[in-house]
C-alpha cells in the first residue's frame, strides 16, 4: 500500500470538527451514527504537502492579510497546461473565493435585472439560485436521457430562448449527472450563444475528476468567437478535498467581461485570498500530482465496488454512466416507491443519508445522488445497512 493509498482507506471521524457533511447533517436528521452520503467533499485526508504547507502557517503564527503572487498564477497555468493542454494568459485569471460567488457575480455584472438566464436541468441547485437570487428569469432546458446517457435539448434551447436572453448557465461536467460534454457538444453550445449573443459561464469545479477513459473539454478550447463571451470558474477544492480552505477562480478572456468581473469582486472587498488559499493553490497543482492520480483510482475502483454491490445485493436501483465527477446518479423508479417513502426509508430504516434528486429541481424526481469519495469500508457499512432493509422498501 503506498503513503496516499493509506489517505483513502482510512475511515477518520470527522464528527466535532464543524464540518458540513457530518456534523451539520447530523443536526438536521438528529439520528445517531447515520452514515451522510450527501453533500459534495470527500472523506480523504487531503494531500501531505498541502497539509504541511498549512502547518507551517499556522507555526509562523501570523495571519496577516495575503496577497495573489506570481505563483498563483504560475501554478494555475502549469495546470491548465498539463490537465488540458491550454495555454492561458495570466490576465485572463481572476481570483475569487468560490465558484457559488462567481456565478453569482457573473449573473450579477453581465445580465440585466428581470432577464432571462438559461440553464440544464436537473440544475446544482446554487447555480440556479443565482439566477433567481438575482432577480432574473430562470429559462430551465431539462437534459434528455437517452440509451447513450443524458443529451442536450438543442431544440428545446433554440425553441426557449428569447430576445430577453442574456446567457447560458453550463456545468461541465455536469453535476449532478455525470456527463462529461464532448468537444461536439460544448462546440454547439458556444454557437449557440454566438447566434443568440449570450454570455456562456460555465462552471468547471468538477473537471479534474474524470472516469477512466473520459476526457474533458474545456469551454476555454472553443472558438475565439466564443472566448469573447466566455466566462469560466472553477477551482482546485474539489480536485485535492480542500473546499473549506474557500478558494476559486475565473478564467475570462474578453477585457470588457473581466473588468466588469473584477470591479464587482473589488466593490465586495473580495479582491485577495485568505493566507491559507493563495499558496495551496501553488502547492496543490505542483507537489501533488500523485495523490491526485491515486485519488481517481480509488474512486473508480469505489464506482466499480458499488456496482457490483448494488447488483448483487439491491438491484432495482439503477446506477446511471458515471463520466466525471464523484458522485453517483442512481435511478429508484424500479423500486416502485414514492421518493418520500424512500428518503423516510433512508433516514429512519437505513440510517445512510443521501441527496433526493428533487434538490436539483423537478427534472430529479426518481433518482437520488451518492457521494462515494469515500473509504470503501465506510461504504461499504452504508450498502450493508441498506441491504438489511431492502426488501422493506420492495413492500412499501
Ligand atoms: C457544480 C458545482 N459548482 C460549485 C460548487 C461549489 O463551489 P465553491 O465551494 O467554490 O462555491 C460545487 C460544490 O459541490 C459544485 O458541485
Amino acid at each position: 500500500m503506498t503513503e496516499n493509498r493509506a489517505y483513502f482507506e482510512t475511515i477518520l471521524n470527522r464528527r466535532g470538527t464543524n464540518c458540513a457533511r457530518w456534523d451539520t447533517m447530523d443536526k438536521k436528521y438528529q439520528k445517531a451514527n447515520m452514515i451522510h452520503l450527501g453533500v459534495a467533499d470527500m472523506d480523504f485526508q487531503s494531500p501531505l504537502p498541502i497539509r504541511e504547507h498549512f502547518k507551517e502557517i499556522v507555526e509562523h503564527g501570523i495571519f496577516g492579510y495575503s496577497d495573489l503572487d506570481e505563483g498563483f498564477y504560475n501554478a494555475i497555468r502549469r495546470w491548465m497546461n498539463r490537465q488540458y493542454k491550454l495555454e492561458v494568459p495570466k490576465e485572463w485569471i481572476v481570483f475569487c473565493p468560490r465558484i457559488n460567488v462567481a456565478s453569482s457575480i457573473s449573473v450579477e455584472a453581465l445580465t440585466d435585472k428581470g432577464s432571462e438566464v438559461m440553464i440544464h436541468s436537473p440544475a446544482y441547485s446554487p447555480l440556479y439560485q443565482a439566477i433567481i437570487k438575482n432577480e432574473r428569469i430562470a429559462v430551465e432546458s431539462q437534459l434528455i436521457l437517452t440509451e447513450q446517457g443524458y443529451k442536450i435539448d438543442f431544440e428545446a434551447l433554440e425553441q426557449k430562448v428569447t430576445d430577453k436572453t442574456q446567457m447560458l448557465i453550463v456545468c461541465s461536467p455536469h453535476n449532478p449527472v455525470g456527463r462529461v460534454w464532448t468537444k461536439d457538444e460544448l462546440e454547439q453550445i458556444g454557437a449557440f450563444c454566438v447566434q443568440h449573443n449570450l454570455v456562456l459561464f460555465v462552471d468547471e469545479i468538477h473537471s479534474d475528476i474524470l472516469a477512466k477513459g473520459y476526457k474533458f473539454t474545456s469551454a476555454l478550447s472553443l472558438s475565439s468567437e466564443v472566448l469573447e463571451r466566455l466566462v469560466v470558474a472553477t477551482s482546485l477544492t474539489k480536485t485535492f478535498n480542500i473546499p473549506g480552505v474557500i478558494i476559486s477562480y475565473m478564467i475570462i478572456p474578453n477585457l470588457e467581461l473581466r473588468e466588469k468581473i473584477q470591479n464587482y469582486i473589488d466593490r465586495l472587498g473580495m479582491h485577495n485570498p485568505n493566507i491559507f488559499a493563495a499558496t495551496a493553490v501553488e502547492v496543490a497543482y505542483t507537489k501533488c500530482d500523485d495523490w491526485y492520480e491515486e485519488m481517481l483510482q480509488y474512486i473508480d475502483e469505489n464506482e466499480a465496488f458499488t456496482r457490483t454491490y448494488f447488483k448483487a445485493h439491491m438491484p432495482k436501483f439503477t446506477i446511471l454512466p458515471r463520466e466525471g465527477t464523484y458522485l453517483l446518479w442512481i435511478d429508484y423508479k424500479d423500486v416502485g416507491c414514492s421518493g418520500e417513502t424512500l428518503e423516510k426509508w433512508f433516514l429512519e430504516e437505513a440510517n445512510v443519508s443521501v441527496y433526493m434528486g428533487t434538490n436539483f429541481g423537478e427534472a430529479g424526481k426518481g433518482y437520488i445522488r451518492m457521494n462515494i469519495a469515500s473509504p470503501r469500508a465506510l461504504l461499504e457499512e452504508a450498502y450493508g445497512r441498506m441491504t438489511k432493509v431492502y426488501h422493506n422498501l420492495l413492500n412499501k
